[in-house]
């Protein structure tokens, strides 16, 4: 991906470069970015999107929640294989919300909201889903209690994120904390793993692969606890 990151919350940010607020900075970041965003990461939107497809599968029934949905391609592939599956997307920004509304059916319900703060009610989902959108967020345990609070008993989660421990990811990570200011920080598969558990999930996997020569990224799988 292109240099361009974001972080978390408030609905009536200013948008000044020089913001302080981190949910201010994403969200002039992605602000700008949003009529390239697609074209521009085309390629990495593709090959993170079918790594996490291949471990999220779905039944038509399945209430599926994605955090930080973008201009919504994950959501549109998920609407694809399961027509008529309960689908819904969270996203900050208005411009890559608006990009979702645009692309997606009617029936797939697309809020403004950020991951720390999910504005649903609780075991409303059967799946949690996030893809490329974790690297922003500036309290990752908040963002994953509240994953868990909204997964019914033995929800799935399934996060993919760049992934720390690929040099060129490490370097990325690197100038966008130094250039970006919305870029949080991205995670080691250890990481994932120990972040994952302390928040209550069990049968936790974490993998990690690369998708072309530069960008390396892991897919974590896991449930949420019996009630
Ligand atoms: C790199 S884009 C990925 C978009 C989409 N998930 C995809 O796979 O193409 C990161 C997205 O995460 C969103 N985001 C950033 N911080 C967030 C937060 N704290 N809560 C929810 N979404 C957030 C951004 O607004 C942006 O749309």
């Amino acid at each position: 991906m292109r240099t361009t990151c974001p972080c978390p919350p408030s609905t009536d940010r200013r948008r000044t470069k020089t913001s302080s607020d981190p949910r201010g900075r994403l969200l002039a970041e992605y602000a700008k970015l949003a009529p390239h965003y697609d074209a521009r990461w085309e390629r990495y939107i593709e090959r993170s999107h079918r790594e996490t497809l291949a471990r999220l599968s779905i039944s038509p029934r399945d209430r599926v929640l994605d955090v930080g949905c973008g201009t919504g391609a994950l959501l549109e592939r998920l609407a694809g294989a399961c027509p008529g599956a309960p689908l819904a997307g969270l996203e900050p920004v208005p411009e890559m919300l608006a990009a979702a509304r645009r692309r997606l059916p009617a029936s797939v319900a697309v809020e403004a909201g950020w991951a720390e703060h999910l504005p649903f009610g609780t075991g409303r989902f059967d799946v949690v889903v996030s893809s490329s959108a974790f690297h922003y967020v500036h309290d990752p345990e908040a963002a994953l209690s509240e994953m868990r609070r909204v997964l019914r008993p033995h929800g799935r989660l399934v996060i993919t994120d760049w992934c720390d421990d690929y040099l060129a990811c490490r370097l990325c990570s690197i100038y966008l904390r130094l250039f970006r200011k919305a870029h949080f920080r991205a995670y080691t598969q250890r990481d994932c793993d120990a972040l994952l558990r302390s928040a209550g999930f069990v049968d936790v996997l974490v993998e990690r692969y690369k998708i072309d020569w530069l960008w390396g990224l892991f897919t974590a799988t896991a449930k949420s606890p019996e009630a």
